[in-house]
């Protein structure tokens, strides 16, 4: 059965693929880092609108479980449904989060919130200094929660439960209930969001240039 949208697969690979680059040119210190880390900004800017407006598996109201669920989940107490397990559910929040504080952090540091409205006020030389340490230390974070992210991928694969291909194609198998359709949204809300995402990123480089 379908189980993701071809946007949220699109957002997913692009995503992966940012990543890369980014910690290549961001480790060396050169390149286009500061470009690769806008894109990643609009995307993840997208994915947080698209949790709450977009297909039924992308929503984080669908996968985000209570500590109890993510229990039984983990102790095989709850069948397989369409989209992300509830303890999956956990881990896409912690990469979104701190690839989000990654991005917000970087904008500080590469000076394009300087002129962001009432800058004066909040964007002080200790908020400049935490933006610095939180770029660092998530730098650094980051990579090791993507290792686990791929260790689980390679565990469930080595259960017999293919999620990468379910990931490229959008279909998914072995679901131990027999569920309704997943509720798909329109590629043309997905556009929406992402044109509304990237207007607040030209904004924000607009604004810095000013
Ligand atoms: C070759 C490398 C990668 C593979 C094979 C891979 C594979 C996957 C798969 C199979 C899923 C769906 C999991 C599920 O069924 O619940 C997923 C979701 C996800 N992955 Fe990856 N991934 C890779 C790299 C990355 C990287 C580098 C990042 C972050 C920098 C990342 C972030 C995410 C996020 C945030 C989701 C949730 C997608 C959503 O709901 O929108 N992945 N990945």
């Amino acid at each position: 059965m379908k189980v993701w949208d071809f946007p949220t697969r699109l957002y997913h690979w692009l995503q992966a693929g940012l990543f890369v680059g980014l910690a290549a040119s961001g480790f060396r210190g050169e390149g286009p880092h500061m470009y690769l880390g806008l894109g990643l900004f609009t995307l993840i800017l997208w994915r947080i609108v698209w949790g709450f407006v977009g297909s039924e598996t992308s929503r984080f109201k669908q996968f985000l479980r209570s500590p109890k669920g993510v229990l039984r989940y983990l102790l095989g107490r709850l069948p397989v449904t369409p989209g992300h397990n509830p303890a999956g559910g956990w881990m896409v929040v912690v990469m979104i989060s701190l690839l989000l504080l990654q991005c917000l952090s970087g904008i500080v540091v590469a000076g394009l919130a300087d002129n962001l409205p009432l800058a004066e006020l909040w964007l002080t030389d200790a908020v400049f200094d935490i933006s610095v340490m939180v770029h660092g230390i998530c730098a650094r974070l980051l990579p090791a929660v993507v290792g686990i992210h791929l260790f689980a991928i390679l565990v469930y694969k080595l259960r017999s439960k293919p999620l990468v291909w379910a990931m490229v194609v959008g279909v998914q198998k072995k679901l131990s209930v027999s569920t309704g359709d997943v509720a798909i949204a329109s590629n043309t809300r997905a556009l929406l969001v992402l044109v509304v995402a990237g207007l607040v990123t030209m904004a924000i480089v607009a604004l810095s240039l000013m």
